[in-house]
């Protein structure tokens, strides 16, 4: 059975917590994709402005760093739950998920010009690929308007919380709900009024709320959706 009729891309966005990264990668999986988790090109570019000592207001230098960065992006190794990350050569997977690069991407992600130029980027991996599961903010609306299958993965502000706080403290990342509360709804503020590449369901995604839900029945239920139709 052929499940893609028009081009082989699923969109799948959705705010911090939402549990999209992981699900995702299971998805890909199933359907024999790669996935590209475009967050982590953010962070990997957060990550190269810090170590550069480049101001987060020289949106000239930071466009530019963002124009030729040399990233490979490959699946996680057994028992991690995010893409690995080589950028210049060096693995830097673990440490862009740092709390320093987490509170630094916003910096980044507001520049029009880097939104450009790594949606360009995006864009050519899916070409290059032949066809992706790509998970971000802006994929439905912004990246792959035209993608076969757009979800957006959503869950209650009360369990997004849960399951930040449960990953960080399984860890040992000393923090407090109330931290992981307030960071969140930091993230969701900055992710949600950004002017450019903003998050946002786009019309014609499916929405999936996985407050109740396991991460195995998210994957069920999109991969009912894309032998369906
Ligand atoms: O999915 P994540 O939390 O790893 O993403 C890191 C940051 O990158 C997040 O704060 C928002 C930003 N981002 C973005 O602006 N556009 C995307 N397509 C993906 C992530």
């Amino acid at each position: 059975m052929k499940l893609f009729k028009k081009n082989n891309a699923v969109a799948i966005d959705g705010p911090a917590g939402s549990g999209k990264s992981t699900i995702s990668r299971l998805v890909a999986e199933k359907l024999g994709f790669f996935c590209v988790d475009t967050g982590a090109m953010y962070r990997a570019l957060t990550l190269k402005v810090m170590r550069k000592n480049i101001d987060f207001s020289d949106e000239e230098k930071i466009a530019a760093l963002s124009k030729d960065m040399d990233l490979i992006l490959s699946p996680p190794e057994t028992g991690s739950t995010w893409m690995r990350v080589v950028l210049d050569g060096e693995d830097i997977s673990k440490e862009i998920r740092s709390l320093e690069v987490t509170g630094n991407v916003k910096y980044v992600a507001k520049i029009a010009r880097v939104r450009g130029n790594l949606v360009e980027l995006q864009r050519e991996m899916v070409r290059g690929l032949g066809g992706a599961v790509m998970e971000g903010r802006d994929i439905g609306t912004v990246v792959l308007p035209d993608a076969e299958y757009k979800f957006y993965v959503d869950a209650s502000f009360f369990e997004r919380v849960e399951r930040r706080f449960s990953e960080l403290k399984a860890k040992g990342t000393p923090t407090t709900r109330k931290e992981v509360e307030e960071d969140l709804k930091a993230r969701d503020h900055t992710d949600k009024t950004r002017e450019v590449g903003a998050l946002k369901k786009a019309d014609d995604a499916v929405y999936i709320d996985t407050t109740d839900l396991s991460i195995e029945e998210v994957v069920r239920v999109i991969i009912g959706y894309v032998k369906k139709t």
